[in-house]
């Protein structure tokens, strides 16, 4: 059964194991990032603090912080079937329209009516309304030294096409500026910015911290504009996400989210954001973005304060990832069928790194599969680093790749150089969100690409060599090398 909020999922992560409480006092500012990083590196659970220094509310982290939990977030028990599901799906809708369309006729469907969000009369996200909001009574964490400030780093900022009515639920970290304001770092890609942009100088937002699972997932996946997160994690859950009319305003909430911020985005009132530590291991530096102002606060009784960390990976944000690798590339598979599987490594950051394998049966396929890649919307088209390989290589096991592709590249031939959008974090570009990318085919090569040789063959030991190998092992005494007959202990993290 799916989780109805994160309360029902942090009961659930307790039954499992896969929480602990840390009663111990312990400060906002830094100490609770310092555990958190700890535990997330060593593969620990996900940790609630109930005594926070200064704070009546608890807070959870690395609610999403390995492999299982992820998949428990999904109801799955390996992200690969969460993959299947969305595949499934898919195969349900009428072939040849474009991955939105083929996405938005599968969440049409009747028997998927459960994509549809349900709108209930009563929310217990607004079990208590606070006309008179104070954010620092929230215990939002500094996580960095460096840092400008505390920020929000788990919210779920919703937002209205004023054109379409479409809902947007995106997550971008908040800096909180004061008791009624907040920075909104929605960056120069992203859907709250365009909706921004087409409501003027104001726009209506809530801010739901702390949902169910899904819909928190759902915040991070990089839809196409035409498809709404609430119900894509209606989708990916298999029931309707309840929604509530919001206390002070015209929007649509999670109706079980921990807490709700409502209020609006200035666009005109830009205010210094950041310093903040970041994904890629360093600190993103002081830009300007609009303001939030926060007009009212709802929340649950005794509501649980959400976050997560972000800095050098792996950390949890990893596994958010790993559900988008599993879940889109069903979906990226619709647009691009020669694709055959995707790793976005974790030390890449997700978009500086995709290893593709594909079944290639033309010439230039591989920088086909480049562009088509590039040219796709959302985070795909910011990919540093795109390394397009042959079927048979694993891109799950990253020393099977590396070999791979140092052994088949001639750089001149193989080596793409593409210039376009960057993403606005990405610190090595010299423009901000403009610089160039790479594209390596370590993809066999054929005469029609220039390649007067003929391709070595592969070395394969044959299969009665093998078979009498097998049937003799006894015979050699070697049942005793322990080592020898356990599989490669580094072959990346898998699928
Ligand atoms: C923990 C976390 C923090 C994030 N912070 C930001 C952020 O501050 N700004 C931003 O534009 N994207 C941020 N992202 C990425 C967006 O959530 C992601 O691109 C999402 O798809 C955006 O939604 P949208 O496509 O509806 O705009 C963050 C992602 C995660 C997992």
């Amino acid at each position: 059964m799916p989780f109805e909020s994160l309360r029902a999922f942090v009961d659930a992560l307790d039954r499992a194991g896969q929480l602990r409480t840390v009663a111990a006092q312990v400060d906002r500012r830094l100490e609770i990032a310092e555990i958190t990083d700890r535990v997330v590196k060593a593969g620990g659970p996900a940790l609630l603090f109930t005594n926070v220094r200064g704070s009546k509310y608890p807070v959870l982290t690395n609610q999403f912080g390995t492999h299982r939990r992820m998949a428990m977030a999904l109801d799955a028990e390996h992200l690969n079937e969460v993959g299947a599901r969305v595949r499934k799906l898919l195969d349900l809708a009428p072939p040849g329209s474009s991955m939105g369309e083929r996405l938005g006729a599968v969440m049409r469907l009747a028997p998927l009516a459960n994509a549809a969000p349900r709108v209930v009369r009563d929310g217990s996200c607004q079990d208590v309304v606070d006309r008179e909001p104070d954010l620092r009574k929230l215990p939002v964490l500094t996580t960095w030294p460096l840092d400008a400030g505390p920020f929000i780093t788990l919210p779920l900022v919703i937002t209205q096409d004023p054109r379409t009515q479409r809902f947007n639920v995106g997550m971008y970290r908040m800096q909180v500026y004061g008791p009624r304001e907040t920075a909104m770092h929605w960056q120069r890609h992203k859907h709250g910015r365009a909706h921004a942009e087409a409501w003027g100088a104001r726009i209506p937002v809530a801010v739901a911290i702390g949902t169910e699972p899904a819909l928190t997932y759902a915040a991070t996946a990089p839809l196409p504009p035409m498809l709404d997160e609430f119900a894509f994690a209606g989708l990916l859950r298999g029931k309707p996400v309840e929604l509530v009319k919001g206390a002070t305003i015209d929007l649509l909430v999670p109706a079980h989210a921990e807490f709700v911020l409502e209020g609006y985005v200035d666009n005109e009132d830009l205010r210094v954001e950041g310093p903040f530590g970041d994904h890629t291991g360093v600190y993103s530096p002081a830009d300007a973005y609009p303001t939030f102002h926060v007009t009212c606060v709802t929340h649950r009784r005794n509501p649980i304060y959400a976050a997560t960390l972000v800095g050098k990976p792996p950390m949890e944000d990893a596994w958010l990832g790993k559900a988008t690798e599993r879940i889109f590339l069903p979906l990226l598979q619709m647009v691009v069928p020669e694709i055959i599987e995707m790793n976005l490594p974790v030390e890449g950051g997700f978009h500086n790194l995709a290893l593709v394998s594909i079944k290639k049966s033309y010439p230039g396929q591989a920088k086909k599969v480049m562009n088509a890649l590039w040219g796709l919307g959302h985070m795909m088209m910011l990919t540093r680093v795109l390394v397009i390989v042959d079927a048979d290589v694993d891109v799950h096991n990253v020393r099977e790749t590396a070999w791979f592709v140092l052994n088949n590249l001639a750089p001149e031939r193989d080596v793409v150089m593409m210039p376009g959008p960057v993403d606005d974090l990405d610190h090595g570009s010299y423009t901000v969100a403009y610089g160039t990318k790479i594209g390596i085919d370590a993809t066999r090569k054929s005469a029609a690409e220039g390649y007067a040789r003929t391709w070595p063959p592969d070395m394969i030991m044959d299969p009665q060599t093998r078979e009498l190998v097998e049937k003799r092992w006894r015979e050699y005494g070697l049942d005793s090398i322990a080592e020898m007959l356990q599989p490669d202990s580094w072959s990346g993290q898998g699928p």
